[in-house]
């Protein structure tokens, strides 16, 4: 129960005169050239907006001359476990600490006493099954004989920043209780506002015995109150133990048991995913190596699950375990990409010839999510109710490890794999450069960082050399100059998507991190979701990643943009720089539609001739959808959660060239239909 303290993250937070650490040779020479260009020319990246004539832009498109296909893959998300993104957050569980192994105080449980009753609470060593959860809270009420039966004593809890109930709501509560000293029941539950004024919802439990029993009760609430706490009390004397308290939402994400939380599982399902890396982060490889996820912990009934430090500093669950992420994966549609521990934590490694159990746990988390139903693992997958396999097909080999230690610990795991499952998707950490010890179908990028850094590597893999790795960019976001997300931060992103995009022969998979952050328990600014206990934002980032992925093609059509205002005022320097406009442009095979994603990250509309050239013939209505707003500053919040959203409009004057002006700080896609999908209906 010993709580470590936080190392700092190592993620890519480049500071203007340093190479990230860990960063190979090769790519440092890139860093300072950037950044001096971007410096000099951050001055010109987000004008205020001029009254002068606004310049003019043309946007050329060869219809006719695919390039590379576009990764199926490309769009994805990575779900961590921080900023309470799954405990307190995505997972539905309304209560915290619900097993008692968050310490040696029962925090955020509280004692509640009325009247002259008094009482005592205490964690103690004592459970209700075998497994991982080894405490219980103790529960001892004393009272005059003469009173019972008036007041009450018993414990609160407020779950995870204040329990959300709704009005008509229905609660299931389920706990293990016993009793001694006299104490038989009933224990009376409670759904009740912060101060115990008013009673939302009540039921009772009981008769108790002295052996450990389960018990169950569901409650249906009278009012809404997004910060309503859980009372259990009794009002005799006597001595009571619980164990797994906890009350979920009878209303989960798609019904599951044991499930996610439906509006924030909504806010996953409208970015459609291909796939989803989980679940982590750091929080895979711990502080410390007691600390390190370990997924046979986080399997089976949730009551024997291991309650575990997050070096984000809380306590997990593991309710959202293998399986459910597993699940999860499949309820979004998106393929799985389980990122294990590689025998590496922050301030130590197991020792290589300590090993292979570490290399056993890849192999067997294979045969949990595929293997047949009569196999070891397999069997515990039925047995959760899912005989059928996941299709686990991408795995990465620990988060952001590196060095010598990585390059063994990498050669291990990828012969154990390989040799078993030759057809899995290996994905190596790109830190301290990409592993030479073993091939590297995929290496995994992470980018922290300024928008002038975002807009300036927005040519960053035109020039990655093909017959490398595959490129998985698989942590990036605007960090800096940007608050807690704003719509500068999220034009950046977008014009670096742009790049990943034209270049997706090389980056074949990309998620933007933090995906989610409970706004009163957020380490980590920004995060692309946020929310309470009963509310939930997009940042304006949310919506980039939304429209690139809810508009894809299949191929990369070139595309090159002249600008009036770039070629005036940007001054000619070496090396990459921001610019005005960003553009990609993809066709749909089986559609001819051509879709354009367009980004002006300045202050002035841009008035753009589209050129297309080799089409066939273009609808004169398309659809625009645009995300803008009046300030780069603006972004939204719980308060204002569509301040800065995406609007659609409708095109009526598609032609094979044709003006369109490209609204001051915007993330426009432009959907042409072709002639011949008009024809088909599409
Ligand atoms: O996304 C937050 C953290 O940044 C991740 O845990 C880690 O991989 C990176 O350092």
């Amino acid at each position: 129960m010993d709580q470590p303290r936080l190392t700092t993250h190592r993620c890519l937070h480049l500071s203007p005169w340093a190479a990230p650490a860990g960063s190979g040779t090769a790519k440092r020479a890139l860093w300072l050239p950037v950044w001096t260009a971007v410096t000099a020319a951050a001055a010109l990246v987000f004008p205020a907006p001029s009254s002068a004539a606004s310049p003019t832009a043309t946007l050329t498109i060869q219809a006719d001359r695919p390039g590379p296909a576009i990764s199926p893959t490309l769009y994805g998300i990575f779900f961590e476990e921080i900023n309470h993104a799954g405990d307190g957050g995505l997972y539905a569980e309304l209560i915290r600490n619900r097993s008692f192994e968050d310490g040696d105080k029962p925090d955020p449980w509280i004692l509640v006493t009325e009247g002259q009753a008094k009482g005592e609470i205490a964690v103690v060593p004592d459970a209700p099954a075998c497994g991982l959860n080894h405490h219980a809270i103790r529960l001892r009420i004393a009272m005059d004989s003469a009173r019972e039966g008036v007041g009450r004593v018993g414990v609160a809890n407020p779950g995870y920043f204040g329990i959300a109930v709704q009005e008509g709501g229905v609660y299931h509560l389920s706990l293990y209780a016993k009793a001694g000293n006299g104490f038989t029941g009933p224990l009376a539950v409670s759904l009740e506002d912060a101060a115990g004024k008013q009673v939302y919802a009540r039921g009772e439990i009981g008769p108790l015995s002295c052996h450990w029993r389960a018990h169950r009760l569901s409650l249906t609430a009278c009012a809404s109150d997004p910060k309503a706490r859980l009372v259990i009390a009794a009002a005799r004397p006597g001595t009571v133990w619980l164990d797994m308290v906890s009350l979920f939402p009878a209303k989960t994400w798609k019904g599951r048991p044991n499930g996610l939380r439906p509006d924030l599982a909504l806010m996953l399902a409208a970015l459609k995913p291909s796939f989803v890396r989980f679940p982590g982060g750091c929080w895979v490889e711990g502080d410390r190596l007691q600390f390190a996820q370990r997924w046979k912990t986080t399997i089976g009934d949730p009551l024997g699950r291991r309650t575990q430090w997050d070096l984000w500093k809380y306590y997990s669950s593991n309710g959202l375990g293998f399986h459910e992420y597993l699940q999860m994966c499949e309820d979004l549609g998106a393929r799985p990409l389980f990122v294990i521990n590689c025998g590496m934590s922050h301030k130590e490694n197991v020792p290589l010839e300590k090993m292979s159990p570490w290399v056993q746990d890849a192999l067997d988390a294979i045969e949990y999510a595929n293997g047949p139903a009569d196999s070891r693992w397999g069997s515990l997958r039925a047995k959760a109710g899912r005989p059928e396999p996941f299709h686990l097909q991408y795995m990465e080999i620990g988060n952001e490890n590196g060095g010598p230690a990585y390059q063994e610990r990498y050669t291990l795991f990828y012969d154990a794999i390989k040799a078993k499952y030759p057809n899995m998707h290996l994905i190596a950490d790109e830190w301290h450069g990409t592993p030479k010890s073993r091939p590297c179908e995929i290496v995994d990028e992470h980018y922290y960082h300024s928008p002038q850094f975002f807009m300036a590597n927005a040519d960053r893999y035109d020039s990655y050399d093909r017959k490398g790795p595959k490129v998985y960019v698989g942590e990036y976001a605007v960090t800096k100059d940007c608050g807690r997300g704003s719509l500068a931060a999220a034009l950046s992103e977008a014009a670096f998507m742009t790049g990943m995009e034209r270049n997706s022969d090389v980056v074949v998979m990309a998620s933007y991190a933090p995906l989610l952050a409970h706004v009163h328990g957020r380490v980590w600014d920004p995060d692309l979701i946020n929310f309470d206990s009963s509310r939930v934002y997009g940042l304006p980032s949310y919506y980039v990643q939304q429209m690139f992925s809810n508009n894809r093609g299949d191929v990369v059509l070139p595309a090159t943009i002249r600008c009036r205002l770039h070629d005036k005022r940007v001054p000619a320097a070496s090396g990459p720089q921001p610019k005005p406009l960003y553009a990609v442009a993809s066709r749909r095979q089986a559609s001819g539609e051509i879709i354009v994603k367009m980004v002006n990250v300045t202050g002035s509309p841009i008035d753009t001739l589209v050129d297309l050239k080799g089409i066939g013939g273009l609808e004169p209505s398309g659809r625009a959808i645009v995300l803008s707003s009046g300030s780069p500053d603006n972004r939204n919040s719980l308060d204002e959660p569509a301040k800065v959203v995406p609007k659609e409009q409708r095109l009526d004057h598609v032609a094979a060239t044709f003006h369109h002006e490209f609204p001051a700080y915007s993330v426009t896609i432009l959907r042409l239909k072709t002639r011949r999908q008009a024809e088909l209906g599409k």
